[in-house]
C-alpha cells in the first residue's frame, strides 16, 4: 500500500469504526463481533503507526488511551459553566413556576430529565470534530482532561450529518454500577482503599495521568444542554436541540419528558424518585428547564444560575439509628476494616443493621462515640454509610470509639504503612482469618478455580485442622473429608442478613473437592500466579507477570528493577512481589505446590496445545450477534476454557456457529452456503451444559442482563 492509498484506508477505516462504536454504544445495536471490530482497529494502528502524519484527532485509535497527561492545563470555559438552583420539594418547584410565569405570560413548556450524579463536562466541537473536553473547576475556567475524555466510548469524536462549524455541548460524565462494583472489588482485593461512591470514582478516574487506566475503567457520559453563540443557534428549542444532537451522534437519555404544567412535574419527579432504584447508575434528582429559547433569554440569569432552570433534589435515602458497637474485620491481606453494628433501621426498603466505618481517619474525623445518633446514607447498590452523629443527643458518659491497637483474631500488634490509611494485622502467615481469606481467594474461579469448596467449606478444613495454607489442599484424601460436617454461620454483606447453615461433605461432595483439587493442578501459570495471593497482583497483572518473565523462578529470583520493567508494574507491585518471595514461609508453600504438580511455567501457546480435556477441544468456533444471558466475551472465554478455538470467519473448517440476536445477515449467508450448524444460544449452552470443566464457567455479568448498553427501558 502507498503513501495514498494509506491515507485514504485510515479514512475509511475511522469512518467504519466510529460507525460500529455509534451502533455499540448509542443505539445498544452491534452489527460486528467483537473480533472483527479488533481486526479493524489493529489494522488502524497499524496503518498509523506505519503512517503517524496521518493520524487525526478524531481517530478511532485515541480511545484506548495511552497518553501519560503529566500536569492538566488550566483553560477557560468560553461560555461560563454555572450551576443550578436546588429545590427539596414540590412547593419550591411551584414556586419557581409561579415566579417565571410572573415574567412570561404565555403557555411555558418544560422538559425534565434526570439528575445525573457524576462530573459535569464541556465539550467542544470544531467543525464535527471534538477538539476539547474541559471540567467544570470553578465555572470560569476548568481543567482541560480530552485525552482521558476520548476514552469514553459514548461521547463522539466525529459528528454525523448537519451540525453547527463550533458549538459546545454540556453534558455529565458518570461512572455505571457495574463499573464502580468491579473497580471497588478489585480495588478491596488488592488491599486498596475503595471509592465511596460512583460520583468519586469517576471524579477521580477522569483526572486519573494514564489514559490506558482511564479506558478500562468504563465511564460513560450523557448530554443534556447545548452551547453555540446566541445569533448562531439554530434551533427554537432545548427539545429540538437535543434530538438534533442525538442525531449527530451525541448519547442523550432517553428518559425526559415535555411537561405543560406542574401535575406532569410531579408525575416525572415522583415515578423516578422510585424508579431511579432501577438505573444502572445513579441519579441524584430531576432537573426541570425551560423548553423555548426565546422565553429562556427573557428570564435571564442570577449570578450563579439561570433563572429558566431548577434542580430537584431527592431526598437522600437517610435514616437516624443508635450505634450499639463496632466490630474490627481483618481482610485477607491483614487491613483492618472497622464496621458498625446499628440498632435495625428501615431505609431505602431495607433493614440497614451495619455500615462501614472505611478505617480509623473516617472515625476520627466523626468522632464517632458509643450510643451516638447516627444519620446512615445509602445510595445505588452500595453498602450504607454514616455520614454525621447528631451531637445534641450525645451523653456525656458516652465513650469515644477507640480505634484497636492489637489483631482481634491473632492479638498481633497492628501496623501502619506510611502514605496509607489503613492499619494493618502483620502476622499474615499466622492469622487465621487472613489465612482462610488467602485460602478462599486461592480456590475461587478466576484463581484455581475448586469452587466445590466454597460456601463455608474452607473454613471447616480449617477448624479440623487440615489445611493450614492452601498447599496443604493437594495432600487431602477423601477419607480425610468425607463426613465432616459442622454448623456455620454466612454474614451476607450486602443483604446484611446472616444466616446458619450446615456444611456436610456427603460422598458425591467429597469426591468432587477431591476431582476439583486433582483438575486445578492443570490450570495456567498466569492464574496460579493470581491466585498465591500477592498483594497488589491483580488478574491482569499476573498474566503480564506471567508472560513477561516466563517462570515462577524467573519471578523469584527477579530484582524490583527488573519487576517494573514489565508493562504495568510499578514500584509498589514490584516490592509486594519482592517482599512476598522473600519470606522463607512462602517459599515452602510454592515448593509444596510444585511437588503436588501444579504449573509455575508459562505454557507454550499453540492450537495443539490447546485445554485437550476440553468438550469443545479441537473446535474452531464463530461467535456472533448479541446474547441475553452473557456477553459475547463471557461466551468466547468459556469456549476457551473448554478447550475451543475461536475464530472470527467462517470457513470450511468453522466446527460450528453460536448465533446470538442480531448475527449479521452475510454471516447466515455463509453459513447456509457452506453447510455450518448455527448453534442458538440455549443450544450451544444446553451443548455444555454439565459437560464442562470446573474452570469454564464464567457467571454472567450483571450488565449482560440488562442488554448491551445495559439501560432498563420504562415507558414514561
Ligand atoms: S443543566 C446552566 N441538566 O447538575 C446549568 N445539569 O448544579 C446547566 N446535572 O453542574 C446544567 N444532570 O453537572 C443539567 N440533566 C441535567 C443534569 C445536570 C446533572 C449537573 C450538572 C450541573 C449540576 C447543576
Amino acid at each position: 500500500m502507498n503513501k495514498e492509498e494509506a491515507k485514504v484506508r485510515i479514512n475509511e477505516l475511522s469512518q467504519i469504526i466510529e460507525n460500529h462504536n455509534y451502533n455499540y454504544y448509542i443505539l445498544a445495536q452491534p452489527t460486528i463481533s467483537d473480533y472483527d471490530f479488533d481486526m479493524l482497529l489493529n489494522e488502524l494502528i497499524s496503518l498509523e503507526k506505519q503512517y503517524p502524519e496521518f493520524i487525526t484527532a478524531d481517530s478511532p485509535t485515541q480511545r484506548v488511551g495511552g497518553d501519560i497527561t503529566k500536569e492538566f492545563q488550566t483553560v477557560k470555559h468560553r461560555y461560563p459553566m454555572l450551576s443550578l438552583s436546588n429545590s427539596y420539594n414540590i412547593e419550591e418547584v411551584k414556586d419557581f413556576i409561579t415566579r417565571i410565569k410572573k415574567t412570561i405570560e404565555d403557555e411555558v413548556e418544560f422538559v425534565c430529565e434526570l439528575k445525573f450524579d457524576g462530573i459535569s463536562i464541556s465539550l467542544t466541537y470544531e467543525n464535527g470534530i471534538f477538539v476539547k473536553a474541559v471540567t467544570r473547576g470553578d465555572g470560569t475556567q476548568g481543567d482541560d482532561v480530552t485525552t482521558n475524555v476520548k476514552t469514553i466510548r459514548t461521547i463522539p469524536l466525529k459528528l454525523k450529518g448537519d451540525y453547527p462549524d463550533f458549538f459546545e455541548m454540556r453534558g455529565e460524565i458518570i461512572m455505571p454500577h457495574s463499573s464502580f462494583n468491579a473497580i471497588n472489588a478489585e480495588r478491596e482485593d488488592l488491599g486498596q482503599q475503595p471509592f465511596a461512591n460512583p460520583r468519586n470514582a469517576a471524579a477521580g478516574t477522569i483526572k486519573l495521568q494514564d489514559s490506558k487506566e482511564v479506558a478500562k475503567r468504563k465511564l460513560d457520559q450523557y448530554c443534556y444542554f447545548m452551547m453555540m453563540d446566541d445569533d448562531k443557534m439554530i434551533f427554537k428549542n432545548h427539545y429540538e436541540s437535543l434530538m438534533a444532537a442525538r442525531q449527530w451522534g451525541f448519547n442523550v437519555s432517553n428518559f425526559m419528558a415535555l411537561c405543560k404544567n406542574v401535575d406532569d412535574i410531579e408525575d416525572f419527579i415522583n415515578y423516578w424518585d422510585e424508579k431511579r432504584k432501577e438505573l444502572p447508575f445513579d441519579i441524584d434528582g430531576i432537573v426541570i428547564k425551560v423548553n423555548d429559547f426565546k422565553q429562556r433569554e427573557i428570564l435571564g440569569f442570577t449570578a450563579k444560575s439561570p433563572r429558566w432552570a431548577i434542580a430537584y433534589k431527592f431526598k437522600a435515602e437517610e435514616a437516624h439509628t443508635q450505634l450499639l458497637s463496632v466490630d474490627f474485620q481483618v481482610g485477607r491481606h491483614g487491613t483492618i476494616t472497622p464496621v458498625a453494628n446499628l440498632e435495625p433501621v428501615q431505609l431505602a426498603g431495607t433493614i440497614v443493621k451495619r455500615a462501614t466505618l472505611h478505617n480509623a481517619d473516617f472515625i476520627e474525623q466523626l468522632d464517632l462515640h458509643y450510643n451516638d445518633i447516627v444519620s446512615v446514607e445509602k445510595g445505588g447498590e452500595i453498602i450504607p454509610k454514616i455520614t454525621s452523629v447528631d451531637l445534641s443527643q450525645r451523653k456525656e458518659e458516652s465513650q469515644k470509639v477507640a480505634f484497636i491497637t492489637r489483631c482481634p483474631e491473632c492479638g498481633t500488634e497492628l501496623v501502619n504503612i506510611e502514605g496509607e490509611t489503613a492499619w494493618y494485622c502483620p502476622n499474615s502467615l499466622g492469622c487465621p482469618p487472613q489465612i482462610k481469606g488467602r485460602i478462599e481467594h486461592f480456590i475461587s474461579r478466576k484463581a484455581m478455580n475448586i469452587e466445590s469448596l466454597g460456601e463455608g467449606k474452607v473454613e471447616v478444613l480449617f477448624d479440623n485442622n487440615l489445611i493450614k495454607d492452601y498447599s496443604d489442599l493437594y495432600n487431602l484424601k477423601y477419607n480425610d473429608i468425607f463426613g465432616l460436617e459442622k454448623i456455620i454461620t454466612i454474614d451476607d454483606e450486602k443483604t446484611q442478613e446472616k444466616s446458619v447453615r450446615k456444611v456436610s461433605f456427603k460422598e458425591k461432595t467429597a469426591n468432587n473437592i477431591i476431582d476439583a483439587i486433582e483438575k486445578s493442578k492443570s490450570v495456567p501459570f498466569a492464574r496460579v500466579l493470581f491466585a498465591l495471593g500477592i498483594k497488589f497482583v491483580g488478574e491482569t497483572t499476573a498474566k503480564l507477570i506471567a508472560k513477561a518473565m516466563g517462570s515462577i523462578d524467573n519471578i523469584i529470583n527477579a530484582s524490583v528493577e527488573e519487576l517494573t520493567e514489565i508493562e504495568e508494574v510499578g514500584e509498589k507491585i514490584a516490592v509486594s512481589i519482592k517482599d512476598f518471595f522473600s519470606d522463607e514461609r512462602n517459599i515452602n508453600i510454592i515448593n509444596k505446590l510444585r511437588e503436588a504438580g501444579l504449573q509455575f511455567e508459562q505454557e507454550k501457546k499453540s492450537a495443539k496445545d490447546d485445554d485437550s480435556s476440553g468438550v469443545l477441544s479441537g473446535m474452531s468456533i464463530v461467535v456472533s450477534g448479541v446474547f441475553s444471558t452473557m456477553s459475547r466475551d463471557e461466551i468466547k472465554e468459556l469456549i476457551e476454557n473448554l478447550g475451543g478455538k475461536n475464530v472470527s470467519s467462517i470457513s470450511s473448517k468453522t466446527s460450528f456457529i453460536v448465533a446470538g440476536d442480531k448475527m449479521g445477515p452475510e454471516k447466515r449467508k455463509k453459513a447456509e452456503a457452506l453447510g455450518i450448524e448455527i448453534k442458538s444460544e440455549a443450544e450451544f449452552l444446553e451443548m455444555i451444559n454439565g459437560k464442562q470443566n470446573h474452570n469454564s464457567s464464567p457467571t454472567p455479568s450483571p450488565e449482560s442482563t440488562l442488554g448491551v448498553q445495559g439501560v432498563l427501558e420504562f415507558d414514561f
